[in-house]
């Protein structure tokens, strides 16, 4: 079985990486050609967000044809020469696989609309009620009703997300044997990693019924038993079979109780998850279109929760900041102007060194931000936009909807990669998609010759790599009632050493009382974003503004 915790994962959104034949997308041989790069910071593995046949209303999350590249991003023999290129430099590759919903354009959706009995049991088809309103109240998670009309019929189809986003009906045993096939066509091309969309909200009840608000609502689709048997199925039926897969389960408003059993290994379900919790605490009032400093305590918690009680019950986390779904870390929880350096590297420090498997999103390597757009007619994401209308509607001003946007937008994480200081980034030689912003402060060509994020990241999956303490060791928070520093311990029960991080999330100096088991113990230095050199613990400690340390102590 794979070790978990001594790989790294890097994510790359394909359509903003590179743009090998300057249609201003990012392609597969774009991918290819950035080969050296990747090779440098030493992961073991590659998410690329999907590149399927799609229609791309939701970037690719909609999926027509699961078993072709979407001529947007090349040809599956571009495909296979990634597989194999990537092979040759021990790097594996994970693909997104969309199974709670297809596009409309798809063809089994297509079938059913033309009325093939077997393809509309693949779908969630319900009628309206009796007063004519939709068969249920739910509502879309893109906003407006979960509901569409069905073609000409008299029929709704359910969907989560978007309306072109249709919801399969996993309940149908069909249905769970195609998704089985589609994920053994990829490893029969050599693929090991899969990342499975939203996986927990495919086990929704057999009758399905209105809400009573939208939290109870969320109960009637999410993390409901039948998801763990699925997993179990899919597991055996595929990525199973092979003793080097690694899988990951995006969970929506999940529990540690249900990650535990997603990710614990003898419940042959996932490797591990992904939760969201800890991205949710600059959300006013649970809500993620508003606008809030992070609550850091809540923070501390959160991590301290998911951290010591997943070690306990023998589950796995995923560990990231970032993903093609949120902001930029380092607007939320670091200092993007004037310690953007010192906090990029204090943000990776917290979540390298934890117990889990880290996810780097591109770019984050490199300290990229926000782009900060200055109109809303340059964000193209669906999500996004409903959200502006929405605010507008319920009489928020023009600027005030778009500061909003500005904070929260998905296309935060969606501009192209910045290559170097070019008008288009470096990523094309014409106008890209989404327009790339503070290429002249940041990128990578930057970064290489004169910066310290990038090496500082190579230093942190060097330590994953080298200390067994990192991947294999538990995990216990200290200092949890101070409100400036996050620090846990990583401990064996077989080993007398043990390393302390502290991680201070404010851009002001900060003074804390070592714990008095710790007093006088001597330490060598780890990893440090500022000066500092080994010797004995004293009774206290001052950190600087946004200063990550770990420290290997040896009795
Ligand atoms: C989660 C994906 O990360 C997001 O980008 C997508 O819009 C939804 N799932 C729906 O597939």
């Amino acid at each position: 079985m794979v070790n978990l915790g001594k790989k790294v994962i890097y994510q790359i959104y394909p359509k903003s990486f590179y743009d090998s034949n300057n249609d201003g997308i990012g392609d597969i041989q774009g991918i290819i050609q950035k080969i050296d790069y990747i090779k440098k910071l030493n992961v073991d593995m590659i998410w690329f967000n999907p590149f399927f046949v799609s229609p791309q209303n939701d970037n690719g999350y909609d999926i027509a044809n699961y078993y072709q590249i979407d001529p947007l991003f090349g040809t599956m023999a571009d495909f296979d020469e990634l597989v194999s290129k990537l092979k040759e430099i021990n790097v594996g590759v994970m693909l997104d696989m969309v199974f709670n919903h297809c596009s409309t354009s798809n063809e089994w959706f297509q079938r059913a609309l033309a009325g093939d009995e077997k393809y509309r049991k693949f779908f969630y088809l319900r009628k309206a009620k009796p007063d004519g309103s939709l068969p249920t109240n739910w509502q879309s998670k893109f906003g407006g009703p979960a509901w569409a009309k069905f073609g000409d019929t008299d029929y709704y189809y359910l969907h989560l997300y978007d309306p072109s986003q249709a919801d399969l009906n996993w309940h149908n045993p069909e249905v769970r044997q195609e998704v089985y096939k589609v994920v053994n066509f990829w490893r029969a091309k050599g693929v090991r990693g899969f990342r499975f969309d939203v996986i927990n909200v495919i086990g929704k009840a057999d009758k399905l019924v209105d809400s009573t608000d939208p939290v109870q609502e969320k109960s009637l689709y999410t993390d409901t038993p039948i998801v763990h048997q699925y997993l179990k199925e899919l597991n055996a039926a595929s990525f199973g079979k092979d003793f080097d897969s690694i899988t990951v389960g995006e969970m929506s408003s999940t529990t540690i109780k249900n990650s535990i059993k997603y990710s614990k290994p003898s419940e042959h379900e996932l490797s591990m998850v992904f939760n969201f919790h800890h991205l949710k605490v600059d959300y006013k009032n649970g809500e993620k279109w508003s606008k809030m400093p992070f609550d850091f305590m809540k923070l501390k918690n959160l991590f301290a929760d998911w951290q010591e009680k997943m070690d306990q019950g023998g589950g796995w986390n995923a560990l990231f900041w970032n993903n093609h779904d949120q902001p930029m870390a380092l607007n939320r929880f670091g200092d993007p102007g004037k310690y953007r350096i010192k906090s990029a590297e204090m943000l990776a420090t917290a979540i390298h060194l934890m117990r889990g498997t880290p996810y780097i999103y591109m770019g984050e390597e490199i300290g990229m931000i926000d782009p900060d757009y200055s109109s809303i007619n340059n964000y193209v994401d669906v999500e996004s936009l409903n959200a502006f209308n929405k605010l507008k509607k319920q009489g928020m001003s023009d600027e005030g909807a778009l500061a909003i946007v500005k904070a929260k937008s998905r296309d935060n994480s969606r501009t192209p990669m910045h290559w170097d200081s070019d008008q288009y980034a470096g990523f094309s030689k014409v106008k890209p998609w989404l327009m790339p912003r503070k290429q002249m402060q940041i990128n990578v060509c930057k970064e290489l010759t004169q910066g310290e994020i990038f090496n500082y990241y190579q230093k942190l999956i060097r330590i994953r790599k080298h200390e067994d303490l990192i991947s294999d060791g538990h995990i216990k928070m200290f200092l949890k009632n101070d409100p400036q520093i996050l620090a846990y311990e990583r401990f064996n029960l077989d080993s007398t050493s043990k390393i302390l991080v502290f991680t201070n999330f404010y851009g002001q100096e900060h003074k804390i009382q070592i714990p008095t088991a710790y007093v006088d113990q001597p330490y060598s230095i780890l990893i440090s974003n500022y000066q500092r050199v080994a010797g004995n613990l004293q009774p206290s400690l001052i950190f600087k503004p946004y200063e990550a340390l770990a420290i290997k102590l040896k009795p």
